[in-house]
Order: C-alpha cells, then sequence, then structure tokens
C-alpha cells in the first residue's frame, strides 16, 4: 500500500506529468501498452455512467485530449438513453447501453466508473478481466458488498492493470508533506485525529434533479440494469434519479463522503485495516431519505490511534480552517501536532504550546481533478500500479467505512480480523 514518491524510472510523479505534459511519452516503457494505444499513441477511454460524475470526469479529461495529447475519448455507456446520447455526442463517441459491450471494445484501454456505488465492483471486476486500466469513482462498493469489494481487490490485483479510486484529495500535496514529517517522526506516535465532512443539502451532489418525471422504463430506460443485484422493485422515478436516497444503492455520509477524508488522513499517518469501529447517525434534518444524514464514526488502529471521523449534511460550518469541503485533520502525536491552516501545514511542538509560535509549513499544490486524472493515465501509459489511490488502500478505506455503517445498523461494535473480514463484537 505504501507509495512511492518516485516512479522506477527515479523519477518524481510530477516532473514526469511535466515531462509527458510537452508531449514525450513515447519512452520506452509506453510500447508494453495495449494495441489501439500504439496505433495513435493515446489511450482510448471509455465512459461508463454518463450522469453528473461521467459529464465532470469527461469535461476534465478533455484537457488530457486536447492539451495532453495522451488519451482520445472512444466510447460511451449509460443505461439512460437521453443521458448517453448527451455526453457521446459532446465528445463524438460510441454509443453503449450495455457496459460488457463497451468492455468488449477493442479501442477501449481505460475505463472511467462513474455508476452509482453498487455497480462499481461487478463492472471493475469484469473491466480488468477484460484487460482495461480502470478509474473507479468512490466509493469502492455499495455498504452491502464487502465479499465484492475483497473479490474486487483481488480481480485488481491478479491483473496487469492499473487503478485508482476517485478520491481526488489526494492530489493535494499536503497529504504527502504530512505523511513525511509524520514518518520523520516530526510528532511522533500519532495518538489522535479528528477529521471529518460538512455540507448543506439532503441528497448530495447537484440536489439531484429528476431529469423526467414521466420517464419510464422501455428501450431508452433499463431499469433491470440499473437494479442489477439491488433488491427487486417496481421502477419509482425518485429512487432512478435520486438513488442516493435510498439505503438499497447508496449509504449517506459515511460511503458517499468520507471516502474523500479518510483516504488521505490513513495515508498520512500510515494506519491500514482498523481494530475497531463505532458508527452512530441518523435522519436529524431530512426525513425523505433512507440513510443517515449526520453519522460519526470512533475508529481505532492497532491500539495506537484513535480516529474521530465526524461529519453531517445538515449544516456546512468546518471551523475556521478550510481545506475543500473537508475538515481539516488536526494529528496529535506524543511529541506535537499536525494540522492546516489557510494554505499552511501548521506544527505545534507538544511542550511549547503556550510559549511559541506554531512552525509552518507552506503547501505546495491543492487538490485538482485534472492532476488527478493525469497521474492516473500516466501511470496506464508505464503500466505502475502505484497510483495515487491504489487498490489496498482503498480497500481498507472500504471496508472501514462498511463497518461504520454495520455498526449503526446493528447496533453493535465492530472489529476486523484477517481472513474473515468485518466481525460484530
Ligand atoms: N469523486 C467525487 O467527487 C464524486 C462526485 C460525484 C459523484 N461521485 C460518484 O460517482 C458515481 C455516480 O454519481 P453521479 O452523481 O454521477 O450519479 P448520477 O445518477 O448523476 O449518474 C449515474 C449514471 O449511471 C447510469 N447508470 C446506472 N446504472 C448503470 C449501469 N448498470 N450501466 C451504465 N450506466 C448506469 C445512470 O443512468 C446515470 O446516468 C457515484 O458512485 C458517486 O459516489 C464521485
Amino acid at each position: 500500500m505504501e507509495q512511492s514518491p518516485r516512479n522506477k524510472h527515479g523519477m518524481s510523479r510530477r516532473s514526469f506529468i511535466k515531462t509527458t505534459a510537452t508531449g514525450l511519452i513515447a519512452t520506452a516503457s509506453v510500447s508494453a501498452v495495449k494495441s489501439s494505444m500504439a496505433q495513435n499513441n493515446r489511450l482510448g477511454i471509455g465512459i461508463i455512467g454518463c450522469g453528473g460524475r461521467g459529464t465532470h470526469l469527461s469535461q476534465a479529461l478533455k484537457h488530457l485530449q486536447d492539451n495532453d495529447k495522451t488519451i482520445q475519448f472512444k466510447a460511451f455507456c449509460d443505461i439512460y438513453r437521453p443521458r448517453l446520447d448527451k455526453l457521446a455526442d459532446i465528445y463524438n463517441g460510441k454509443k453503449y447501453m450495455d457496459y460488457r459491450e463497451l468492455l468488449n471494445d477493442k479501442e477501449v484501454d481505460v475505463v472511467i466508473i462513474a455508476t452509482p456505488d453498487h455497480h462499481h465492483a461487478r463492472q471493475t471486476i469484469e473491466a480488468v478481466k477484460a484487460g482495461k486500466h480502470v478509474y473507479c469513482e468512490k466509493p469502492m462498493t455499495h455498504w452491502t458488498q464487502w465479499e465484492l469489494a475483497k473479490q474486487m481487490t483481488d480481480a485488481v490485483k491478479q491483473s496487469e492493470c492499473v487503478f485508482q479510486i476517485g478520491t481526488q484529495a489526494m492530489s493535494d500535496s499536503v497529504w504527502k508533506q504530512m505523511k513525511e514529517l509524520v514518518e520523520q517522526g516530526k510528532i511522533g506516535q500519532p495518538v489522535h485525529v479528528e477529521c471529518g465532512y460538512f455540507r448543506l443539502g439532503d441528497w448530495g451532489e447537484r440536489g439531484m434533479p429528476i431529469d423526467d418525471p414521466n420517464a419510464k422504463p422501455g428501450p431508452d430506460l433499463n431499469w433491470d440494469a440499473f437494479l442489477e443485484d439491488a433488491p427487486k422493485r417496481e421502477f419509482d422515478v425518485s429512487r432512478f434519479f435520486r438513488w442516493r436516497m435510498y439505503a438499497d444503492y447508496a449509504g449517506g455520509m459515511s460511503t458517499d463522503l468520507y471516502p474523500h477524508i479518510l483516504t488521505p488522513v490513513v495515508y498520512t499517518i500510515g494506519v491500514h485495516m482498523p481494530k475497531i469501529v463505532v458508527g452512530i447517525g441518523g435522519k436529524l434534518r431530512y426525513e425523505e431519505r433512507e440513510i443517515p444524514d449526520t453519522f460519526d464514526m470512533l475508529i481505532n488502529y492497532d491500539d495506537k490511534t484513535d480516529l474521530a471521523l465526524l461529519g453531517t449534511q445538515a449544516n456546512e460550518y468546518q471551523g475556521t480552517a478550510l481545506r475543500g469541503q473537508n475538515r481539516v485533520p488536526v494529528i496529535r502525536g506524543w511529541e506535537g501536532t499536525l494540522t492546516i491552516n489557510e494554505e499552511d501545514i501548521v506544527f505545534w511542538p507538544a511542550k511549547a504550546l503556550k510559549t511559541k509560535e506554531p512552525e509552518r509549513i507552506p503547501i505546495q499544490k491543492g487538490e485538482n481533478l485534472v492532476d488527478y486524472l493525469r497521474s492516473f493515465i500516466d501511470c496506464c501509459i508505464r503500466k505502475d500500479k502505484a497510483t495515487l489511490s491504489p487498490i489496498d488502500m482503498a480497500f481498507e478505506v472500504q471496508t472501514t467505512l462498511i463497518m461504520g455503517m454495520l455498526s449503526w445498523k446493528n447496533s453493535k461494535m465492530y472489529t476486523y480480523e484477517e481472513g474473515k473480514g468485518p466481525i460484530a463484537l
């Protein structure tokens, strides 16, 4: 799971990106990539899921197509024809209503998965079996799919394919800078971490609009494909367009928003599977939904570090030190504390809290989705599996979040046992 800041050629990630951006992608290692790329020196991109996130990712990927010239849009897939037509027409791609057909397309080297949570694992497993590199949106899976998350991890690791989960906060240099400070012993043993996510709004991105209140299943809307192995139900326009409100398809704060902050924090402090997880929460503001709008988790790692992961969708105040929509972490160690203020990392030595100004270390570079995708594409070109957010870390984060949901649902503490998974205590 450790991520090296340098690739196997000894270049830093940033200097490699600079090199590729100037068009020098035809290095010796490029010859290892798939045939369609060999033809035009670009990776063919297939987008699965043409809703809000698929659209946003396509806009970001267009920079790589137009400026870096490392990729080319090839194909799009959605089970709802109007969204498929809209996005595929903008980028002049082939259209599929079944993702398996897109995976069979020889011109597609890389798939971008931006479907609802319960599809991510199956689509990733089938994609890597078809030899495609995968950028899969967070969360890895639906919160009831721990076994599938495990299978997905195994499938990616057994394949030659590159994988990155959609936690773009990992493109912010602050995490790598703080990780280095932690590894250098700046704060000693991390003992206590606070972090969280606060926003206002009942069901997430863009309010999840209902595109067409009269939509019905048929040739242009495949309801069975939307459900896949989720519980069988009659078509419901709200479930289809506003799936984030329903427990069959979404996990709310935990799996929807916490991957964005838990991923960089566990990377920074260098912890893996949790020992104990407790989750509490509820619908404290928005009654219409099925899943909590307010959710808090307490996590223990290795009997050494406690982590409090707090958040609500009912109030967006994040404290005074903002960074994106995440509440900035406070990482307390035996020898001092690391946190963030504006564009600085702030270090407070443990013994000088009242007498000294803290040390301030400028953050080199903020979060950037284009950079995050560029870094992934560069890994695909080099076949370097050490992406900014690789499968092992995604699995550890997802397991922790699933344990939080199970704890809330069953009113029990959960532990993790290697070989068995989450277990109620
Ligand atoms: N990284 C981020 O910041 C971020 C932001 C937003 C969403 N996301 C993630 O992206 C995913 C999609 O979210 P969204 O907001 O775009 O939802 P959305 O409803 O706007 O889009 C999902 C699309 O997938 C389509 N779809 C459903 N089942 C499909 C299937 N079997 N095959 C092909 N297409 C299918 C739907 O018709 C819809 O157009 C979610 O998992 C979400 O967590 C991540």
